[in-house]
């Protein structure tokens, strides 16, 4: 029976670029939606930018750019990236859309009218400097159970341990680095409790979820009353207005994975299909795949808005685990946050990824490791060793001749390689793709033993066993055929080649059980390349922090270092051309720190001065004139993160000292000073 399949990623944040962490998730699911539809079956892949929230209003504001302009550009990055990966959407959308607005109003208009939204006024943590009320992520302190610095607003990743951010110690912001304030705000909550013997259902007993998914959210969650949900945020929010509570925004989870449904509605008014076909059909199986960190809102508040809008509920969210480099967390300044575009700037080949993640996924929620190692050899020795050998062992042998007019004995190879087929179903089904390749290498051995016995290449030296040549051939090119059609769910763009090869498709699961016999052999051509371990290497290098090379050059080259243009002393910005090229090494000699603005005042005497007390972490201070007044508020600066040389010579000036230079770029009249991305800390170096 055909069976019908909405499938789902979830929407990547538009806040940042597509790495290798993302596409754990992106090829684990593609490879699902391409292996149903190998199978004849009838699927919709969707999915959609997450474009709201707080984050990206910031970053837009610091970008000097609109929140619109800078989703448009993320949309056009994400899709480029997902295309090179293969990964085939049926529609890519944005949960910025109007069709998102009008889903999200419906389903909201039923919460109100099942009496299910209640206001209260809530303490908020609020950013003095940014002017905006802080999501629990852009608070960090000392976490109140265990005492460990640096922890964010909603958990400890040292103890484990949740909590509300209003508990941490020592607080601030991770946009300024300001202390955050409390201030009242009306907020909107979602009461869950009367659902709560209906998600306790739904998680425990519909199958649609993981075991170990399933202990969590009863060990967790629904131990206890649930808790209301906080669904609104207040203004300034780049977001969807609440269509009956002004100046409120709706919290951008709760309009996120409408934005399944958005997206899935687009794609029906595109080719004419009915959006209830889909999302309010029995017939329909809705499956999710996500990721560990966005358990609860996918299998609790999804699930209620669900049911709540009238529409159905997921047949199955498949949910995996991390990605790890070398069994640690990606990081950015150990270059191990590798992003899909820096993947490919390395020249490398998005069909070795999709199958080293294929190789290493199961059905579990356990983290997977990339390793160099395994990854270069994985792809050289299962994919180049023994795929792609089969056909390059053998095509050219009957590149003149074709396949044989009937297949010959070949001790049963082919026929037990086609009653692997239900199994090897059954794991792609089950998502073990681990599995699912190990059966396919299996029999790749198999084939390789075969070609190694007959030895097409000895044969070919005897003219008189032409037809030998031909028959072991046919063997050898039908296996290949088999196996390209079952990796075709990872390896697309191989299963195609493999189809050009032979003049016939790899686009159907059961072609597998008829061979191939008396047809035509294409000239082969090359079909996949070794990895060079180098190459691959060669992602890891840490990022370059270093502002960009746009900044004019400062004054007086001579007197100071080769450092980017800085605001201090007496120096104003002005347009110059760049400055003397440097080497690496004269630039290294730079030391440069992130700092934190504790203090700062208007040096009465001189026009363009501030002072300003810096940070460096560790009880370091710094004392520096920053040719900036009139650009900021001296007020308006304390507690910002910005980017100093800190090892410039002291310099006596009229009034006082300075020890050291505050980094900003600009033109005449203007300055902006260079702030780092959320998470640096004071004392951070630059590299
Ligand atoms: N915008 C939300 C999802 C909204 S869905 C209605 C979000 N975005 S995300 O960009 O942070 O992540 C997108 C997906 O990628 C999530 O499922 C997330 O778990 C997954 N991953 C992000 N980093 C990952 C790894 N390092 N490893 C594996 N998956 C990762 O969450
Ligand atoms: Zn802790």
């Amino acid at each position: 029976m055909t069976r019908q399949l909405l499938v789902t990623s979830a929407l990547p944040y538009a806040n940042g670029p597509i790495h290798l962490g993302h596409l754990v998730e992106y090829i684990q699911t593609d490879v699902f939606a391409r292996f149903q539809r190998l199978r004849g079956h009838r699927v919709a892949y969707l999915c959609a930018d997450d474009t709201h929230g707080t984050a990206i209003m910031i970053r837009a504001q610091k970008e000097g750019r609109t929140p619109e302009q800078l989703i448009a550009d993320m949309a056009v990055q994400h899709q480029r990236d997902f295309a090179a990966f293969g990964v085939s959407f049926d529609h890519y959308g944005s949960t910025n859309s109007p069709a998102n607005y009008a889903i999200c109003s419906g389903i909201w208009s039923n919460l109100r009218a099942a009496n299910m939204v209640v206001e209260r006024s809530v303490e908020r943590l609020y950013d003095p400097v940014q002017q905006t009320f802080l999501a629990d992520r852009f608070v960090i302190g000392t976490c109140p159970r265990c005492g460990a610095a640096d922890q964010y607003g909603d958990s400890c990743e040292s103890c484990g341990s949740t909590y509300a951010a209003t508990e941490l110690k020592q607080p601030r912001s991770v946009h300024s680095g300001a202390t955050p304030e409390l201030r009242p705000s009306r907020q909107l909550f979602v009461r869950l409790e009367s659902l709560q013997p209906f998600l306790t259902e739904w998680t425990q007993r519909s199958g649609a979820l993981q075991q170990e998914v399933a202990n969590y959210l009863a060990g967790h969650f629904l131990d206890k009353p649930l808790q209301d949900w906080d669904v609104s945020r207040p203004a300034p929010y780049f977001g969807f207005e609440i269509p009956d509570a002004k100046g409120q925004f709706w919290y951008v989870w709760f309009d996120a994975p409408v934005g399944y449904i958005a997206s899935t509605a687009e794609w029906c008014q595109r080719t004419g299909q009915s959006l209830d076909s889909w999302w309010k059909n029995e017939r329909c199986e809705i499956v999710h795949f996500l990721g560990k960190d966005i358990t609860y809102f996918h299998t609790l508040f999804w699930p209620a808005l669900l049911h709540v809008g009238g529409y159905r509920l997921p047949s199955r969210v498949q949910i995996h685990g991390f990605l790890r480099v070398a069994g640690e967390k990606m990081s950015k300044s150990k270059g191990t946050f590798v992003t899909a575009a820096k993947y490919l700037e390395a020249g490398l080949d998005p069909e070795w990824l999709r199958y080293y993640y294929a190789s290493k996924l199961s059905s579990k929620i356990d983290d997977l490791d990339f390793q160099v190692d395994e990854f270069t050899g994985k792809v050289n020795s299962d994919l180049v060793g023994r795929v792609v050998n089969l056909a390059s062992r053998s095509a050219r042998f009957v590149e003149s001749c074709g396949l044989s007019a009937s297949y010959p004995d070949d001790g049963g190879l082919f026929a037990r390689a086609a009653a692997q087929r239900e199994a090897i179903a059954a794991a792609y089904e089950a998502c073990d793709y681990r599995d699912a390749m190990r059966l396919v290498m299996t029999l790749a051995d198999a084939a390789n033993e075969y070609v190694e016995q007959k030895a097409p290449w000895t044969i070919k030296k005897d003219p008189s066993r032409a037809r030998e040549l031909q028959d072991v051939c046919t063997v050898v090119l039908n296996l290949f055929h088999q196996i390209a059609i079952y990796l075709q769910p990872v390896l697309p763009k191989l299963a195609a080649k493999a189809g050009a090869l032979l003049g016939t498709g790899c686009d159907r699961w059961e072609l597998v059980t008829a061979p191939l016999v008396g047809t035509k052999v294409a000239k082969f051509e090359h079909m996949m390349q070794r990895i060079e371990r180098d190459k691959v290497q060669a992602m890891f290098v840490p990022e370059a922090s270093v502002p960009a090379p746009t900044i004019p050059a400062a004054p007086t080259p001579a007197a100071r270092p080769a450092a980017p243009a800085a605001a201090t002393g007496e120096t104003t910005l002005q347009k110059e051309p760049l400055a003397a090229e440097i080497t690496i090494e004269d630039f290294q000699k730079v030391d440069l720190r992130i700092a934190e603005v504790v203090a700062a005042e208007a040096v009465p005497e001189a026009k363009k001065l501030l002072r300003l007390t810096l940070s460096l972490g560790a009880g370091q201070t710094r004392n520096v004139f920053a040719g900036i007044k009139g650009a900021y508020e001296p007020e308006q600066l304390v507690g910002r993160l910005v980017v100093m040389v800190a090892n410039l010579a002291p310099r006596k000036m009229k009034f006082g000292l300075s020890e050291g230079m505050v980094i900003a770029a600009g033109t005449d009249g203007e300055v902006f000073l260079l702030s780092p991305d959320a998470g640096a800390r004071p004392g951070h170096r630059l590299h």
